[in-house]
């Protein structure tokens, strides 16, 4: 059996995180400069899966890791999906430029990319909706209510336009534009800014209700603006989609701090990306302004930056 590899992006929320949650459309897009691969070969003389994460120290069979361990569940659901009860010997290695826990997608990528490689390994390559769906029964793991955007964006590798529960639509992007993503260097999981947007949404419901809208209108509006190539339009919907999140209690000192500098640095637009309270934000820039928002982004704390063409 020869070795396979499969690799899958990173991704930004461009519009609408949180509010994707409650039914609202939300904008994503994938990063193709920060990737998960993964690579599965034969190992003839052993017995099982062995998992190999040297980013993270592990090394484990199968057999040990918990049930409800992200990777090991991506790997029983796609045996499960094959029909594969006692697979060959092999190891699966599991490598990743995606910053954990940054709004970046990195549990999504990393689970995409070990059902493509097991799959392929297995000589049964799965079709992408049952990509999709293995990804999002694994999400449910990072936090509870995913919306299925994350998995959706990075198994299709394309821009899309995503409400929960209905059809996926990809965007054309006939005018491409450039996003500067900075990271605040603050890691913090999806699942504690998601419960925190529910509790605070049982406690007022007509309240984030309103908020919820109000983002799910901008993401529609994006959207027009996108397929109309009218892109300068897009950053004063960035402003309001941060504000908005703001509001919803999910930014924090630093993301504000590298938004404000974007915008005095010259970008058309800049918002947090994502659960939010640390991980990335984005700033839509032109050919002028993207290395003074850059620079400024770093100046500001920025931990890394990238420059992300979206096409
Ligand atoms: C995370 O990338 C986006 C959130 O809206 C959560 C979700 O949609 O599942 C915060």
């Amino acid at each position: 059996m020869p070795a396979i590899t499969a690799s899958a992006p990173g991704k930004i929320i461009l519009f609408g995180e949180h509010a994707v949650v409650y039914g609202q459309p939300a904008i994503a897009v994938p990063v193709h400069q920060v990737q998960a691969r993964v690579v599965v070969k034969a190992q003839p003389g052993s017995a099982g899966i062995n998992v190999l994460a040297p980013d993270i120290s592990l090394s484990s069979t199968l057999a040990k890791l918990p049930l409800e361990d992200a990777v090991a569940k991506a790997i029983h659901l796609t045996l499960d999906s094959l029909g594969i009860k006692e697979p060959p010997a092999c190891s699966l290695i599991i490598s990743s430029t995606i910053p954990l826990a940054a709004g970046l997608g990195s549990g999504a990528a990393v689970s995409v990319a070990i059902i493509r490689a097991l799959s392929g390994f297995m000589g049964h390559s799965l079709p992408d909706d049952t990509v999709n769906e293995i990804a999002f029964e694994v999400e449910k793991l990072h936090h509870g209510t995913p919306s299925g955007i994350d998995n959706t964006v990075i198994t299709y590798g394309k821009p899309v336009y995503f409400i929960k529960g209905e059809e996926i639509k990809t965007i054309e992007i006939s005018q491409p534009f450039t996003l500067v993503i900075g990271d605040t260097g603050i890691v913090t999981p999806t699942s504690e800014t998601v419960g925190d947007v529910r509790r605070s949404y049982e406690a007022e419901p007509a309240l984030f209700e309103n908020y919820f809208k109000m983002c799910g209108m901008i993401a529609t509006n994006a959207a027009i603006s996108i397929q109309n190539s009218r892109i300068p339009s897009l950053g004063p919907l960035m402003n309001d989609n941060h504000d908005i999140l703001s509001k919803m209690g999910v930014s924090n000192p630093e993301l504000d701090r590298l938004v404000e500098a974007a915008q005095s640095a010259g970008a058309l637009g800049a918002k947090l990306s994502g659960g939010g309270r640390g991980g990335n934000m984005i700033a839509l820039v032109d050919s002028q302004s993207a290395s003074a928002v850059e620079s400024a982004l770093i100046q500001a704390g920025a931990s890394r930056t990238i420059i992300s063409t979206v096409q």
